[in-house]
């Protein structure tokens, strides 16, 4: 096997063994919903947040001040090398906890593997990356469950705990807020140009770190300075991440596309057609969305590009913007951009222009 920077690609490819790469095989939206109505709403005190307002986790309390946070993700191998594989997914398991502005306390492993595939010791390998990510989040890993099947899969439930009072959601955004992301996009364009050989593994070696980052540093920011939403950039891209913001909020929203962060390569890549099949899915559902004329289809990729192990989508009162960037330049976390800001409507809206103007 070779590490993430070096040149000879592994023999054996996890990449061609999937059908998709991480979060970019999930569900589109329009299938989720779906799926989501044969899970019946629940109305019980002790749940603080369910699948209703489209969240990152369910919460659910347990006394006047402790709350447990519960999450699962899990997906087919997005880079060849098992270990960065086991910690990006691992990563992003974590982060759904993060984004509710929850501490992790232990995890379980879901695996999927074809033993006849794929040996065991390549496993061995995926796990230890993920105990690598768990163990620099103070994470117990206690356990998981396995099936044989014909695509590899792993991920991880996540349990945390949380203040109920404290808790970062989809609701709160209101008109004026400043929207702020914290990774660069482009890890979906950029890990299906790996799988199709438009890209070598080393070309992915900034998007493996972002992706390989804990998004603890910018929760902790996000909680000491005061955000009024949050969410992580995952499988359904910024815009559709953001669409559930303005959904539970009841508000609008501008991005400007220059503002965002992006990943060397991703944009090129993009243009030569290198998008996910989720991606399309995500723009084919962004039926809110407003674009500036002056901007090209593929701009327009990249602003609903498939993420896997996004950052967070922070919502900041614009009093608190100065800090909040502050503390994430203090957290060190991957991107610290003023992308947009909350309008007042129609709700769900957002209009993606070059500049604010
Ligand atoms: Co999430
Ligand atoms: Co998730």
């Amino acid at each position: 096997m070779t590490d993430t920077t070096g040149a000879p690609q592994p023999r054996l490819r996890l990449t061609a063994l999937s059908h998709g790469a991480g979060c970019a095989c999930k569900l589109g939206s329009v299938d989720l919903a779906e799926v989501l109505r044969h899970v019946p709403s629940v109305v019980d005190p002790r749940v603080l947040v369910d699948a209703g307002t489209r969240d990152d986790a369910a919460v659910f309390r347990l006394s006047a001040d402790r709350a447990l946070v519960a999450t699962t993700d899990f997906f087919t191998p997005i880079v060849d090398d098992p270990r960065a594989w086991g910690a990006i997914a691992a990563a992003n398991a974590l982060s759904d906890v993060y984004a509710m502005g929850g501490t992790p306390l232990f995890a379980l492993n879901l695996v999927g593997w074809p033993r006849e595939k794929v040996p065991f010791e390549v496993l061995g390998e995926v796990i230890a990356g993920a105990v690598e990510i768990t163990e620099r989040a103070r994470c117990l890993m206690l356990g998981g469950h396995s099936i044989d099947v014909l695509e590899p899969l792993f991920g991880l439930v996540v349990i945390g705990e949380v203040h109920p009072d404290r808790t970062l959601t989809n609701a709160g955004a209101c008109a004026g807020d400043l929207l702020v992301l914290t990774k660069p996009l482009g890890t979906g364009i950029l890990a299906t140009a790996l799988k199709r050989d438009a890209l070598i593994e080393a070309g992915m070696a900034d998007a493996i770190r972002s992706m390989t980052t804990l998004n603890e540093g910018a929760a902790r920011a996000a909680l000491a300075v005061g955000v009024s939403a949050a969410t992580d950039v995952t499988g359904f891209g910024l815009l559709g991440h953001l669409g559930n913001i303005l959904a539970a909020s009841k508000v609008g929203a501008e991005i400007a596309y220059e503002a965002l962060p992006i990943l060397s390569h991703a944009w090129n890549l993009a243009n030569r057609g290198i998008v996910p099949g989720g991606t399309q899915r995500n723009l084919a559902a962004a039926e809110q969305v407003e674009w500036a004329e002056d901007l090209t289809p593929t701009d327009r990729i990249l602003c609903v590009d498939a993420q896997t192990s996004g950052g967070l989508l922070l919502v900041v009162p614009p009093e608190n913007e100065a800090a909040l960037l502050a503390a994430l330049r203090e957290a060190e976390t991957p991107a610290a951009a003023v992308i947009g800001r909350i309008t007042a409507g129609p709700v769900g809206r957002i209009r993606v222009t070059r500049q604010l103007q």
